[in-house]
């Protein structure tokens, strides 16, 4: 009988968690697109990096393209909606000489970062990047500006190897989502060979990233599994999983859907820590805790950090309907 020989288990739940603010934005301008123009509005890229969202807009009448040439001409009046990592500037040039109309739901915290970044040269520094080689936001970022111009630095010791050719003059950027700690040791290497190096004018990496590292170092301590509710491609999920191991959790999993869990593998916990990455809804991490309970006599104890009140507007064509929202 299932009721009585459920083990104990406290589940301490991370807050802040889950959706940011510019995901929070992305989402609801592929919605409201939807609503103002009628199916297919197009998304370039992941809007956010998670399938169930991805899935969700997809039912609703989104078409996920990785390339605007995959937009059929007779759709061309049709808008399009670049994703919340931000594209590079010869996104928005190729989707003008196709005669695309195009809505941005760069997070305005990116923006900011290439801001920065245009900055940085525009002052006659050479611009250093910290970020993962790969990731859409990095494209992105290193794409605001001529080719060849941006160094890509993802790692202590790429910063220790790193030759620039005007070692006085170098300002840097960073990718949004990146670990806090391991940011730091890279900054900081930087610093040391490069005493002139610049930082941006505010800290890249967005209050929604420090906060929830933050939330999760201080709730890992003493948990028996730490599961992070995110997506493998999700940068900022996965970073959550290092720091929930590094703070002490005994083990930690990346966990799209409770369907994934692999109870065998579980075995005896008494402290179960959860937290979610900045595209993760908060439907699935109900979804999880439910597939404990069903398992373990659960209790759910709040381990929250901070309060968030970040709100971004979506683009100005859209913000009538916001309005009206139902
Ligand atoms: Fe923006 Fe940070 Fe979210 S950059 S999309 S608020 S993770």
């Amino acid at each position: 009988n299932m009721q009585v020989s459920r083990p104990p288990l406290t589940i301490r739940l991370c807050g802040p968690r889950g959706f940011c603010a510019g995901v929070d934005r992305a989402i609801q301008i592929v919605v409201l697109a939807l609503k103002r123009y009628g199916a297919p509005v197009y998304v370039r890229h992941e809007i956010v990096h998670n399938r169930y969202v991805v899935e969700g807009l997809e039912a609703k009448g989104a078409i996920f393209v990785e390339e605007l040439n995959e937009i059929p001409a007779e759709h061309r009046d049709q808008p399009v909606v670049f994703s919340a990592h931000g594209v590079p500037k010869s996104v928005p040039e190729d989707a003008q000489s196709r005669s695309l109309f195009y809505l941005d739901a760069t997070c305005p915290l990116v923006s900011k970062v290439h801001k920065q970044a245009m900055r940085h040269q525009r002052l006659g520094r050479h611009v250093v990047l910290i970020g993962h080689a790969g990731h859409p936001e990095v494209i992105g970022t290193m794409g605001q500006l001529p080719e060849g111009t941006v160094s890509l630095i993802e790692t202590v010791e790429d910063a220790e190897l790193y030759q620039p050719s005007d070692p006085d003059n170098l300002g840097y950027v960073t990718q949004t989502t990146l670990s806090v700690d391991d940011t730091a040791g890279v900054i900081a290497k930087l610093q040391e060979r490069f005493p002139n190096l610049t930082a941006p004018s505010a800290d890249s990496i967005c209050y929604a990233t420090t906060n929830r590292q933050e939330a999760v170092k201080q709730a890992a301590p003493g948990c028996d599994l730490f599961i992070v509710v995110g997506a493998p491609n999700s940068s900022n999920s996965k970073r959550l999983v290092e720091v929930a191991l590094r703070a002490g959790a005994t083990r930690s999993l990346l966990v799209q859907r409770a369907s994934e869990i692999d109870w065998d593998s579980i075995g005896t916990i008494g402290t179960l820590g959860i937290s979610a990455g900045a595209s993760a809804p908060e439907v699935i991490v109900d979804e999880i805790i439910e597939a404990f309970r069903e398992r373990f006599d659960a209790s759910v104890e709040l381990a929250i950090t901070t309060e968030e009140n970040e709100h971004f507007l979506v683009n100005r064509e859209l913000r009538d309907i916001e309005l009206t929202r139902e």
